[in-house]
């Protein structure tokens, strides 16, 4: 069955309507047609979407300006996948807002996209490393650890600032030896400094953390099945969780129900975009999970004077 816009499209460029571009503009000349192109965009936004949808033009399609300006005035968003057609689109008289840029190559001007409030859709994990570079304490702030401390010197009052500035902290690794890697165990260690993270009540000192979320999203190479009483892990990865639950809990961090990606080796493309796809839905309706309702509060762990070893420069720091 031949589809409307094709029918309509043929109908249109008649020999006598060829006749008459090549008399009033001359050839070569590309000749659109305007009713078959709102027809499509029309059919598209009267889609059923009971929650919702945000129709965008993929312009590298076409990026003609009187096409960018029809769509623009039908009410549809744009995805730009290079930095010229981000450039093409504001130009056409697309809010920031309704650009999205989604591009293969790192862009040039994410810093200034940003900034004027195009959307950013980071398409690999070094974009979003990018991303969180240029606008750290936006939405997403990414600090890929091994790549700003090769040499395993961590900068500790960059790092809880950058948690101050969250709502919630995303503690991203693989699971190594049922645990975390060594860098993020030694950011646990350095970091979650006494009376900067825990250490005396609530909105006292030690409570820079409190009433923050931290989630747990991890790899693991073993594969669920492998995460049973009778599988070769001898028990459920629950298991595992409790030092970072603890953990949590000390800090007043409420810990939220990690996502997890298990069998990471074997988990293959279709399966890793899903579990992409999961995380990005997560981060972007943040907070708004369907379970949050039902999530305990952070239990209250007063950790009593000299639990831990005193600080030796603590009358050099006070001092200061
Ligand atoms: C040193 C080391 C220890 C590991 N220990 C575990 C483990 O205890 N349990 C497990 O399921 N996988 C383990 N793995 C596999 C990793 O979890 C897996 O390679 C990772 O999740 C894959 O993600 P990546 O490609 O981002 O590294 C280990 C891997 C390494 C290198």
């Amino acid at each position: 069955m031949e589809r409307p816009a094709t029918a309509l499209r043929r109908a249109a460029v008649t020999a006598e309507v060829a006749a008459e571009v090549r008399r009033r503009f001359g050839t070569p000349c590309y000749v659109y047609d305007r009713a078959a192109l709102e027809a499509s965009a029309r059919a598209a936004l009267a889609f059923p979407a009971p929650y919702g949808l945000t129709l965008r033009y993929a312009m590298k399609a076409n990026p003609s300006r009187g096409i960018l300006a029809l769509f623009r005035d039908l009410g549809l968003h744009v995805d730009a996948s290079s930095d010229h057609e981000v450039e093409r689109a504001l130009r056409a008289g697309f809010a920031p807002e309704r650009i999205q840029l989604t591009s293969q190559m790192p862009s040039r001007a994410l810093r200034e996209h940003v900034a004027r409030g195009v959307l950013f859709n980071a398409c690999s994990l070094h974009q979003l490393d990018e991303f969180g570079k240029v606008a750290p304490g936006a939405a997403v702030e990414v600090r890929d650890l091994y790549a700003l401390y090769p040499d395993y010197v961590i900068d500790v009052p960059a790092e809880q600032a950058a948690c101050e500035r969250a709502r919630l902290i995303v503690w991203q690794h693989p699971i190594q030896w049922y645990a975390m890697p060594p860098l993020m165990k030694l950011w646990l260690d350095e970091v979650l400094t006494l009376g900067w993270a825990y250490g005396r009540g609530a909105n006292g000192p030690g409570a820079a953390l409190s009433g923050k979320d931290v989630w747990l999203v991890a790899s693991t190479g073993g594969a669920e099945s492998a995460y049973r009483p009778e599988g070769y892990n001898r028990y459920f990865f629950d298991a595992f969780l409790p030092p970072y639950e603890q953990t949590a809990a000390l800090c007043g961090l409420r810990f939220l129900p990690p996502l997890l990606q298990h069998g990471a080796h074997a988990v293959g493309a279709e399966g890793l975009r899903r579990h992409v796809a999961a995380y990005r839905e997560r981060l972007a309706s943040y907070p708004d999970w369907p379970e949050m309702a039902e999530l305990e509060p952070c239990p209250a762990c007063d950790m009593p004077p000299g639990d831990r070893p005193a600080d030796p420069m603590a009358a050099e720091k006070a001092a200061a």
